[in-house]
């Protein structure tokens, strides 16, 4: 018999929470005008809307945290960090930032101009904020098969290599800065880029002399399944398979806030001078002096440690395994979401689930609601509401795929918290054929409108 699979951790500290009733949720998201954001975390049970920021620190990282050196410029953090940035990844010159966004607010105020296209691979909703803030376009070039979530391909996250060499014919190479590669692909269902996809689209960016850049959020968990699914990677260690994925890149940004195991920062790393030379400039400006770019010095170390300890294949193992459990505890239960079971997090197709809630109504939105006020589980829509209206018409795009996803911390909780919101989706999926109706936008922001929106129920 075998064994069974156990963490490959065990618990140091403990964080209580509070278990609300029906009553008590159905106030408090009315209160909160139907917005999850709105909600205060001691409202939420068990909180799944990010693994963004979210996760629990080894005591490795918080010892790093004890050593932190606080000096405004020079300080060892600094160093501690951009040794770790060159050894992982490869590159020689390093920017650290607060956060992703902030890595993709210097990097595009260094090298996105108005009219410029930026091709890509379902790009997460800042960076495209980022691109149309600049009067840039983002087109996506997944290939389709990420958007049939019963199609079980093993790399949904790739790159069309005919739809971005189309792009590149149709544009002129000058007005395409770069193209960028996330890793895993967020949107798509935390599904990753597989090393034959990346090669390929080096070798073409090669070709028409364009820039590759990767948005490196959880780019560990991409080479999990590149170890997993790649047969040519399986005796690899996760370490070597990180160094040949960035040996085709010429850029990255990383959100540190998920793969770097930390609750804030970011980096930029680069291979050419003249662009760090540049991006410095805006560094220093938006984020703080080059030599921590927000960051205090006790968090660059702990995300020193961080980006050493999440090669771990123990680590990704236990993390991912989490995250498969839930989602097969909601295939066995007829639930649809999306296949194969992605890296972070479980997606919900929820326009599959709720078929009597028109596409007009927020449908994702609608589901998430739905769950909070079941068991007071919080997840994120990532549908309509997150695509924003189209910048020149103003009109709700409606995006592919209409998604409720359930982003699992880091190292936070256990298979126990998994069953109870399996648990709770099945419930909802019992009764789906009653819930027909969603809900309506009563105020919202001109970009990035779900963090704020304001809904009312129909
Ligand atoms: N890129 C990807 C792929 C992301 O998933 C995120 C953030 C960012 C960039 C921006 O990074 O939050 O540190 O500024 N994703 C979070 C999420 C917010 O919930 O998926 P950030």
């Amino acid at each position: 018999m075998e064994y069974p699979f156990s963490e490959s951790y065990k618990i140091k500290m403990v964080e209580p929470l509070y278990r609300s009733n029906l009553q008590e949720r159905a106030q408090w998201i009315k209160q909160a005008d139907y917005n999850l954001f709105n909600l205060k975390s001691n409202q939420v049970y068990i909180d799944l809307l990010t693994d963004s920021g979210t996760g629990s620190m080894s005591h490795h990282q918080w010892a790093a945290m004890m050593q932190g050196d606080e000096s405004y410029a020079g300080a060892s953090s600094y160093f501690q960090l951009k040794k770790a940035v060159k050894e992982i990844f490869g590159f020689d010159y390093f920017l650290p930032t607060h956060q992703g966004r902030a890595a993709e607010n210097v990097l595009f105020s260094t090298l996105v101009k108005t009219g410029n296209i930026i091709p890509g691979n379902s790009h997460f909703d800042t960076t495209k904020g980022h691109i149309e803030f600049r009067g840039a376009h983002a087109i996506d070039c997944t290939i389709d098969e990420a958007f049939d979530t019963h199609a079980d391909f093993p790399f949904k996250g790739n790159v069309d290599i005919q739809k971005l060499e189309n792009v590149f014919i149709s544009e002129s190479a000058d007005n395409i800065p770069f193209v960028i590669l996330t890793l895993t692909n967020n949107t798509a269902g935390g599904q990753p880029v597989s090393m034959q996809n990346m090669r390929e689209v080096s070798i073409l960016c090669k070709k028409y002399s364009i820039a590759l850049l990767y948005d490196s959020a959880r780019f560990a968990e991409n080479a999990y399944f590149i170890k997993l699914r790649e047969v040519e990677y399986k005796n690899k260690t996760i370490r070597e398979i990180v160094t040949e994925m960035y040996s085709y890149t010429d850029m990255m940004t990383m959100s540190s806030k998920k793969d770097g195991i930390v609750n804030i920062g970011g980096l930029i790393g680069l291979r050419s001078e003249e662009i760090f030379k540049k991006a410095s400039t805006f560094n220093i400006m938006f984020e703080g002096f080059i030599s921590y770019g927000g960051m205090a010095g006790r968090d660059m170390s702990a995300l020193a440690v961080g980006l050493n300890e999440v090669l771990d294949f123990n680590y990704l193992e236990t993390r991912i395994k989490q995250v498969e459990y839930l989602g097969n505890k909601l295939i066995e239960a007829g639930i649809p979401i999306q296949k194969p079971i992605g890296g972070h997090a479980i997606f919900v197709n929820a326009t599959e689930f709720l078929v009597n809630v028109p596409r007009e109504q927020f449908v994702a939105q609608t589901l998430a609601i739905e769950l909070y006020l079941e068991a007071g589980v919080r997840g994120v829509e990532i549908g309509t509401l997150l695509a924003d209206r189209d910048p020149q018409t103003r009109q709700n795009r409606y995006p592919r795929l209409e998604l409720l996803r359930l982003a699992i911390p880091r190292r936070v909780y256990t298979n126990n918290h998994m069953d109870v919101v399996a648990h709770a989706l099945i419930k909802i999926f019992e009764r789906r054929n009653e819930i027909s109706s969603g809900f309506e936008i009563m105020e919202e922001a001109p970009i990035l409108r779900h963090f704020t929106v304001k809904l009312k129920k129909n």
